[in-house]
């Protein structure tokens, strides 16, 4: 596999917009007109539908895992560089589908699952933020922000510098794609895990 047919895989898989396709598939209606409109998986749970929201957020994770284990597997010489990359190219997948006109995602369920596939201490600190954050204040694109910062924190301080680099690029991508949630936290109307009322 070429380094072109890598970062297409990755893309392509990446893409697939897992969160839209369930809630039609069972009768959720269609997401983007739903609360925030996102497509990921905070947003399906604000269909009531908890089942649903778990299946998005472990199928938008396993995106990236796969596309990193694809790399491992298929172009193992190209090491580090090459899982990043695949990771790398899963994520962007999910946040500019050509499928959706390129309004995809906000990217954290497939940051998360790329970070526990290149390296899981990366991945449990980047989960263990997040959460923490869910449980402690219930507000999750807070939580998912600071994890994804956190995310090339712990690679460098566990000894992953090509991981740094990598994912610090993705972290910024999700802060970008968070700016109406950094715009609602900034007025403090920013809907909390368990509202009944929805995002703008
Ligand atoms: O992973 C997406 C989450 O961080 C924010 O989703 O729907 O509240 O904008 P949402």
């Amino acid at each position: 596999m070429t380094i072109y047919l890598l970062i297409a895989a990755g893309y392509f898989l990446g893409s697939i917009p897992f969160g839209v396709l369930i809630t039609r598939a069972f009768g959720a209606g269609d997401l983007r007109q739903i609360g925030s409109g996102n497509i990921g998986a905070t947003n399906v749970l604000r269909t009531g539908r908890k089942g649903l929201a778990a299946t998005t957020l472990i199928l938008d994770g396993a995106k990236g895992a796969v596309a990193v284990l694809l790399a491992r597997h298929f172009v193992p010489e190209l090491g580090d560089d090459g899982a990043m990359i695949a990771g790398a190219a899963a994520m962007i997948g999910h946040c500019y589908p050509v499928w959706l006109r390129f309004k995809g995602g906000k990217g954290v369920a497939t940051l998360l699952g790329l970070s526990l596939a290149l390296a899981w201490p990366i991945g449990l600190v980047f989960a263990a933020v997040w959460l923490a954050i869910v449980l402690l204040l219930r507000i999750s694109s807070l939580g998912g922000m600071l994890g994804a910062v956190a995310a090339p924190v712990a690679a460098l301080a566990f000894g992953h510098p090509t991981y740094a680099v990598g994912l610090a690029g993705l972290a910024v991508i999700v802060l970008w794609r968070h700016r109406e949630n950094i715009a609602r936290l900034r007025a403090g109307t920013e809907p909390r895990v368990g509202d009944k009322k929805d995002a703008e």
